[in-house]
């Protein structure tokens, strides 16, 4: 069978902010750079993120890159590699000025400066009161960065593949990585994309969960192509729960209705976070909020009639403030629960939010794997920036505001990198025969007709099996048990057909191959919080409930075949300042 090809400089699965920030920056380079997007550009979930993004501009109150350094390594309970932070840090303010000048239009300050507001876990002075570092545009931060990034892209002429599915990578024999091969939604027909360099940017996998914050495309697709690659994933037990979804739903309230000053209150109207972290209350960091809130429900003190959420209280704040910084929020209370927050709390219980594991990668944004003891070397010709990559900078817990940072810092770097290898690499590497019959053969396996089980309701299974399984807090029997129904739900997979009816549209080989992406990442979430037996940041272990510096004080790396789990130090030493050691972390 012949196949449409099409060749690149560069290309770029996922059109997310850090996918459209390192086209921008290529094409800008005038490299020949491709988009690949099984949604149109401005459907990813970047257009989702609310509050805002972090860089000490210090226009409300003094800050520097230093402290929200700090900050960043105490968040990530002391995981995430030090020189990639300060790296990020460093930058944050010069990324956030060159949105500025894409054209992203940022809330102001009575001085025209670009509005800030406090988020969870940041400080002034390494640990002391309350810094205001996140820039925002309104409680639609995201939104105005996707849309600034894609019309500077359009601009720049990046080429776009809009809704074609990634299948699976295409490399030689000698590991290099040569394109992808991927289908059109519309037409079913397949393409073999081939690149110098490819940047994987899909995004996380919070479709894993029955209740979460993402989009319906967050399957993991690039984590799952990574693994199948035989590139191992890095700390999948880091799960974020962020404190406030819409209760029993699911859907985000920024941290930023904190952040204006909004609290929680418990079923009995206590302000219980006084309790937990004296000093930041509402504002601590996210996996010590959410197991806050959980807490007070199992022990009987949340609110409504099932006692089964607590509330966020915005109505004191006054309406002025709710409709001019957290418009996106009152329209979904609204939508959703018919409360205007100007009037009424808004009842919420933690939501599954963000992978903080993922494809290991340098802060070129270079995939990287081990090859002895403590060493590691990059994946010659593949990239990945963004929630799917693990960089490490977020470690065991993410500060709110510092992922929409991270996709830009490490999308602007990888495509900095790329550029350079551009410069020293003109010719394509030619795709031998065969290079792309695995990702073919899958194509063909979900084009399989018949009566088999369901792939929907096997995608729902998993999901409750992860919430009941792996969720807040976890223990060694649960987990066990859950990674028995995990890998069973998976063989259950290899017999799943789609039915008659719904494979006349492609969307159901999609759907398909997504959940044959979600069983992956599940098996590697499940299987590395069942191994890591400590609690450090979101993994919190009921069995194990104190950090184990000694023992775990490293990434962990699983990796499909064999299910093996190895693992690798975290890099404490920063570039240029001195390291923060771990210390005890409270709030
Ligand atoms: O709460 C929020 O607005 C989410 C921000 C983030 O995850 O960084």
């Amino acid at each position: 069978m012949s196949i449409e090809k099409r060749s690149f400089d560069t290309l770029i699965i996922g059109a997310g902010g850090g996918g459209l920030r390192a086209a921008l920056q290529l094409a800008q380079a005038d490299a020949r750079v491709a988009v690949v997007s099984k949604v149109f550009p401005t459907r990813s979930h970047t257009v989702a993120a609310q509050g805002g993004v972090n860089a000490a501009l210090a226009n409300v109150l003094p800050d520097n890159w230093h402290w929200h350094m700090f900050d960043t390594v105490k968040g990530s309970d002391y995981l995430g590699d030090q020189d990639a932070i300060e790296y990020m840090c460093r930058a944050a303010p010069r990324v956030v000025y060159e949105l500025e000048h894409f054209g992203v239009p940022f809330s102001r300050l009575d001085s025209g400066r670009i509005y800030q507001r406090a988020f969870g876990g940041q400080s002034r002075n390494f640990g002391g009161e309350q810094a205001v570092r996140t820039c925002a545009a309104a409680d639609r931060t995201g939104h105005a960065i996707l849309h600034s990034l894609y019309q500077q892209n359009i601009r720049a002429r990046t080429h776009f593949f809009d809704e074609y599915f990634a299948v699976d990578l295409v490399c030689n024999e000698a590991g290099y990585f040569l394109g992808v091969l991927a289908i059109g939604i519309a037409s079913g027909e397949p393409i073999l994309i081939e690149a110098k360099t490819t940047i994987l940017a899909t995004g996380g996998v919070g479709q894993l969960f029955r209740t979460n914050t993402n989009a319906l495309v967050n399957t993991g697709d690039g984590m799952a192509m990574a693994l199948r690659a035989g590139i191992p994933l890095q700390d999948m037990e880091f799960f974020q729960f962020h404190p406030t979804g819409i209760a029993g739903k699911g859907m985000l309230i920024t941290e930023g209705a904190r952040g204006e000053g909004g609290y929680l209150l418990n079923g009995d109207g206590e302000r219980f976070m006084e309790r937990y972290a004296p000093n930041a209350k509402d504002l601590a960091s996210r996996d010590v909020v959410s197991r806050s809130i959980a807490t007070e429900i199992r022990e009987g003190r949340g609110a409504g009639p099932g006692k089964d959420h607590v509330l966020l209280k915005l109505d004191h704040l006054g309406a002025d403030i709710v409709k001019k910084r957290l418009p996106g929020i009152r329209d979904m209370a609204m939508t959703f629960l018919h409360i205007d927050p100007a009037d009424a709390p808004i009842p919420v219980y933690p939501t599954a939010h963000y992978t903080m594991g993922g494809i290991p990668t340098n802060r070129h944004g270079q995939v990287v794997v081990p090859v002895q003891q403590g060493a590691e070397e990059p994946v010659p010709g593949l990239y990945a920036v963004g929630e799917c990559a693990c960089v490490s900078v977020h470690g065991a817990n993410r500060l709110g505001g510092n992922s929409l940072l991270d996709i830009l810092v490490f999308g602007r770097a990888a495509a900095n990198h790329v550029i350079e290898h551009l410069g020293e690499h003109r010719y394509h590497q030619p795709i031998p025969e065969g290079a792309a019959d695995q990702a073919m053969a899958r194509l063909e396996r979900w084009n399989r007709q018949g009566r088999g089980e369901s792939v929907a309701q096997l995608r729902e299974e998993l999901a409750r099996t992860m919430e009941d399984h792996c969720s807040v807090f976890r223990n060694q029997e649960v987990l066990q048990e859950g990674q028995e129904k995990v890998l069973a739900l998976r063989e259950r997979l290899q017999d799943a057909c789609i039915d008659d009816h719904s494979r006349v549209f492609n969307t159901a080989r999609i759907e398909a191959m997504e959940l044959d992406n979600l069983m992956e990442c599940a098996v590697a979430t499940i299987t590395s919080a069942l191994m890591r037996t400590e609690s450090r940041g979101a993994h919190s272990r009921i069995d194990y409930p104190e950090r184990d510096d000694q023992h775990w004080l490293r990434h962990s790396l699983f990796s499909l075949e064999g299910h093996k789990m190895d693992y690798k130090p975290v890099r404490i030493k920063p570039l240029t300042v001195d390291s923060f050691p771990p210390r005890k972390r409270t709030y």
